[in-house]
C-alpha cells in the first residue's frame, strides 16, 4: 500500500516519511500519506518548503480547515493558519508565543471530538522547543479491563471559558460566533478513535473544568492523575524540530506538550492548521 513511500517508525505512536517533497508530490503519493495517517497517530515529514497556499492545500486533505481563533495571531490573508512565534514585527508580536506548555489536546471544546493538527516549522531554535506526544490509546489499553470499564463511565466537562481564563487569553478577541460556542461541552473520558476504532483516553489539562457527578476539584484531580499516567515516558515520543518539518497528528489518540526554548537568544516561527473533524475515507 505504501510501496512508493519510504518510512521509519517513531516509537509505536507514529511514522516518519523519508525523502519526500510534499510540494512536488503526485496524487498517488499524497493519497498514501493520507493512508499512513489513518494508521499512525503522528506522521512526520522533514525538509519541506511550503508556501502558505501549499500548506493549506496539504492540510485540507485531512479534513475541513478551521478558522483559527486568535485573529491577531493568524497569518495575514490566511485565516486557517495560526502563527506560533516569539518574533516581533513592526513593534508587535507576530504570533502566539508560549502556547501549549501543559499536556493537552487541541479541539476538546468543539461539540464533535476529533481534530487533526498540522504544524509546519519554518524557523527553529537550535536547542529547546521540542514537542512531546503521548500515546493516549496505548496508555488506556495498558489498563486491566475492569478498570477500563469503570473509566468508560466517566464524562468530562470541557469549558472554553475556563481554558481562556487559565491561559490568560483575552475574551474580547473572540468573534460573536466563537463566544456563542463557549457553552460547556461534555465528552466521555474514553472515546473510540475515528481512525481505527480503538478505544483511547480523551484527556486534556486545558479545557477540562471537571467531571460530571463530582466537584470540579475532585474531577480535575481524577483527570490530572490520568494525565500523569498517560504521559509517562514509556508512552511518549519527543519530536526535536528541524527547519522544514511538517508534523501531522490525531487529537483524539494523543496528548501533546510544547517545551520551552531560550526566547532571549532564538526566534521560532511555526504555522499551525486545524482540520475538523477527522472523517475516515
Ligand atoms: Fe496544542
Amino acid at each position: 500500500m505504501t510501496a512508493l513511500l519510504s518510512v521509519r517508525p517513531l516509537t509505536k505512536l507514529g511514522t516518519e516519511i523519508l525523502d519526500f517533497d510534499i510540494a512536488q508530490a503526485d496524487e498517488e503519493r499524497l493519497r498514501q500519506i493520507d493512508e499512513l495517517y489513518r494508521r499512525n497517530s503522528v506522521v512526520v515529514v522533514r525538509n519541506q518548503r511550503l508556501s502558505p497556499d501549499k500548506l493549506v492545500a496539504f492540510a485540507g486533505r485531512f479534513g475541513d480547515l478551521l478558522p483559527q481563533t486568535g485573529e491577531d495571531q493568524n497569518l495575514p490573508g490566511f485565516p486557517g493558519i495560526c502563527v506560533l512565534s516569539n518574533k516581533i514585527v513592526d513593534g508587535r508580536p507576530f504570533g502566539f508565543h508560549k502556547a501549549g506548555r501543559r499536556w493537552h489536546t487541541d479541539g476538546t471544546t468543539l461539540k464533535k471530538a476529533g481534530l487533526t493538527t498540522v504544524l509546519y516549522g519554518i524557523e527553529i531554535p537550535p536547542e529547546g522547543g521540542d514537542t512531546l506526544f503521548a500515546d493516549a490509546c496505548e496508555a488506556f489499553n495498558s489498563l486491566p479491563e475492569d478498570l477500563q470499564a469503570q473509566l468508560e463511565q466517566v464524562q468530562v466537562i470541557h469549558s472554553l471559558a475556563y481554558l481562556m481564563r487559565r491561559a490568560h487569553h483575552r475574551p474580547e478577541l473572540l468573534t460573536p460566533e466563537q463566544r456563542a460556542a463557549m457553552e460547556d461541552v461534555v465528552h466521555p473520558l474514553v472515546l473510540a478513535s475515528p481512525i481505527d476504532g480503538r478505544k483511547t483516553f480523551y484527556l486534556t489539562s486545558g479545557s477540562a473544568r471537571g467531571v460530571v457527578g463530582m466537584t470540579d476539584e475532585d474531577g480535575r484531580k481524577l483527570l490530572s492523575d490520568w494525565i500523569d499516567y498517560a504521559t509517562q515516558d514509556r508512552f511518549v515520543y519527543r519530536h526535536t524540530w528541524q527547519p522544514g518539518d511538517v508534523v501531522i497528528w490525531n487529537d483524539v489518540s494523543t496528548l501533546h506538550l510544547a517545551t520551552d526554548f531560550d526566547d532571549t537568544k532564538y526566534e521560532r516561527l511555526v504555522y499551525r492548521c486545524w482540520m475538523t473533524p477527522f472523517v475516515p475515507a
